[in-house]
């Protein structure tokens, strides 16, 4: 409320200063303050004091001005003019009450569907076949997951677009060494550990010649759609994608091998690009390759960027599977928004390629498309995060240990969870905190990871808000008193009325700016906002009369579901009890 007659009052200064010479440094001194007799309204300021000099009238005149200048409200009942020249502000008592029992009343908690939903491309996780899930991967998981829940919730056509890497020249190696460890053993092979499988194929290939010359002949098969070697590289995606798909439903991640959209879903289209950018005289052949030079950008010599889009031996690019997937999305999709979720470095090879794919004209104007780059995840010391012996941590070890953390600390607290609910608890906290540690930061910044930061129960954490909500939860297993009428009486009942209202808003810029964090910040400040009214306003007391009561409880209610509402928008659950 405060807020809203401060936004009314600085619109009512910039009117008047179209007319007056307004001295702006007196208008830092406004001040805006709760009254003590509320026969004299709810607020009161003294602007009209500090402005009568710069409009060279006697302050009470000043207030007659700016009553009579300010914009309408409908959250404002009256004012009037007291004293020497303060405005006094009667806010409308049922305003806030009103819009909160809506709120109360909706399962979507006053956030409305989208009138006209957009099909917007999520590309998103994006992990490497024959390659462990990194910790890049899970930035771009965890990020656009959430940013892809909450676009749906707003009602938007969201296609999950996995563009995971199953294609190139390493697949000749790949396969050769597939085809080697099947003869080694009669049983079916099952692959558990890709970052050795790659590391023997690669030891192989260069020492062993015959190994090579074999890997090499396999790479051509495949690409000239030989039969075997397809069947033996779809075997490698299929192992891939099935461990990371139990990745995924560990993270509760929403992907499944439906969105799978790898660069070999591109590989037909190729060609026809290529074609089609010399054709535009986009393209031109230099030195064998076929290049698109880009004025716009430079590279270190000053020289403007060349984007080869096929090689001298004729083979392709991730560039130009990247431009065929914008003409792709557009059309197949009739996308008007496509969002990358890559890690900042990709930047320029990104904006290079959209760039000649709006030439190209694969994507005209009305169509948005934005890297919604993040940042690296730093181990304590600052530098990238990597194991004891700086190799790269396995997603799947990462989730062992937060589990096995959660585990011991539970049993430090002591905490009264039924064995039943053990594993989901853990699961649940373990989960959580290492997916909120990720989204709770602006993603364009790297960030570091800290086991005992994201696993405190104080602070900007997941455990805190599901601490938060169990409590809430809490207080109406001991009571079966029915919900009230929200009636606002005092200072911390109206903060957090404010807070809740503001829920529609934080979802709404996560949508825009595909930035959870600002729902982290928002979902945390209300759990403060609702610990300081929970101290401050009893409410299963004897002494607590029943329409307090009742009005209490509804706000309990309606924060335990906005908590709710707002962490399941993360990717986060709650628990009734921890
Ligand atoms: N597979 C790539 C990597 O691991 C990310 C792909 C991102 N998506 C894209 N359309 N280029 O870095």
């Amino acid at each position: 409320m405060k807020t809203h007659i401060e936004n009314l009052l600085n619109n009512c200064i910039n009117k008047l200063s179209n007319e007056y010479d307004i001295n702006k440094d007196l208008v830092k001194n406004i001040r805006i303050d709760r009254t003590k007799d509320k026969a004299h309204g709810d607020f009161a300021t003294n602007i009209a004091m500090l402005l009568a000099k710069s409009l060279k009238k006697p302050p009470r005149d000043v207030a007659t001005l700016i009553i009579d200048t300010l914009d309408k409200s409908d959250r404002i009942e009256k004012t009037e003019i007291a004293g020497p020249g303060f405005i006094n502000f009667f806010v409308k008592k049922d305003f806030i009450s009103k819009q909160l029992k809506s709120m109360l009343d909706d399962e979507r908690l006053s956030i409305k569907k989208i009138d006209a939903p957009l099909n917007i491309v999520v590309d998103y996780s994006a992990p490497n076949v024959a390659k462990e899930m990194a910790v890049h991967h899970i930035r771009s998981t965890v990020i656009g997951d959430s940013v892809v829940r909450v676009l749906e919730f707003l009602g938007h056509n969201v296609i999950r677009a996995n563009h995971v890497g199953d294609w190139g020249t390493q697949f000749g190696m790949l396969i050769a060494y597939l085809e080697r460890k099947q003869k080694e053993s009669s049983e079916d092979l099952v692959l558990s550990d890709f970052e050795a499988f790659y590391r023997e194929a690669k030891l192989c290939y260069d020492s062993d010649e015959e190994f090579a010359v074999k890997a090499r002949s396999y790479v051509v098969k495949l690409q000239g759609g030989d039969e075997y070697c397809n069947k033996m590289w779809k075997k490698l995606v299929d192992m891939t994608m099935t461990q990371n798909q139990e990745i995924y439903d560990r993270l509760d991640v929403t992907l499944s091998k439906k969105d799978i959209m790898g660069e070999s879903l591109y590989n037909d289209m190729l060609p026809t690009i290529v074609d089609d950018l010399m054709q535009k005289k986009l393209a031109v052949i230099d030195d064998g390759a076929v290049c698109v030079y880009l004025p716009q950008y430079k590279n270190k010599e000053g020289e403007p960027l060349g984007v080869i889009v096929r090689k001298q031996d004729g083979g392709y690019l991730y560039a130009t599977t990247d431009l065929a997937c914008v003409k792709y999305r557009v059309e197949k999709f009739n996308a008007n928004r496509l969002m990358y979720f890559i890690d900042s470095r990709q930047h320029q090879h990104l904006e290079a390629v959209w760039d000649i794919a709006r030439k190209a004209g694969y994507a005209d104007d009305s169509i948005v498309i934005e890297h919604d780059a993040f940042g690296m995840m730093l181990g304590k010391d600052g530098k990238p995060f990597k194991t004891r012996s700086g190799g790269t941590v396995k997603l799947k070890d990462l989730l062992d240990e937060a589990e096995s953390r959660v585990t011991k600390l539970l049993e430090e607290r002591n905490c009264n969870i039924s064995d039943a609910d053990r594993a989901n608890v853990i699961h649940n906290i373990a989960i959580g905190a290492v997916k909120y540690a990720d989204l709770s930061k602006n993603r364009l910044t790297d960030y570091i990871f800290d086991w005992d930061l994201m696993l405190s129960f104080d602070g900007n954490t997941a455990p805190y808000l599901q601490y938060a909500y169990s409590r809430i939860r809490s207080i109406f297993r001991k009571t079966n008193e029915p919900l009230g009428d929200i009636v606002i009486n005092n200072e911390a009942e109206e903060s957090l009325a404010t807070a809740l209202l503001a829920f529609p808003d934080a979802v709404d810029q996560v949508a825009q700016k595909a930035m959870p964090h600002i729902l982290c910040t928002y979902l945390f400040n209300l759990a403060g906002t609702f610990m300081h009214f929970y101290e401050a306003c009893p409410i299963l007391k004897d002494d607590v009369d029943e329409n307090t009561r009742r009005s209490r409880l509804a706000l309990c209610e309606l924060t335990s579901r906005v908590l709710k509402q707002g962490l399941g928008l993360l990717g986060i659950n709650v628990m009734e009890q921890m």
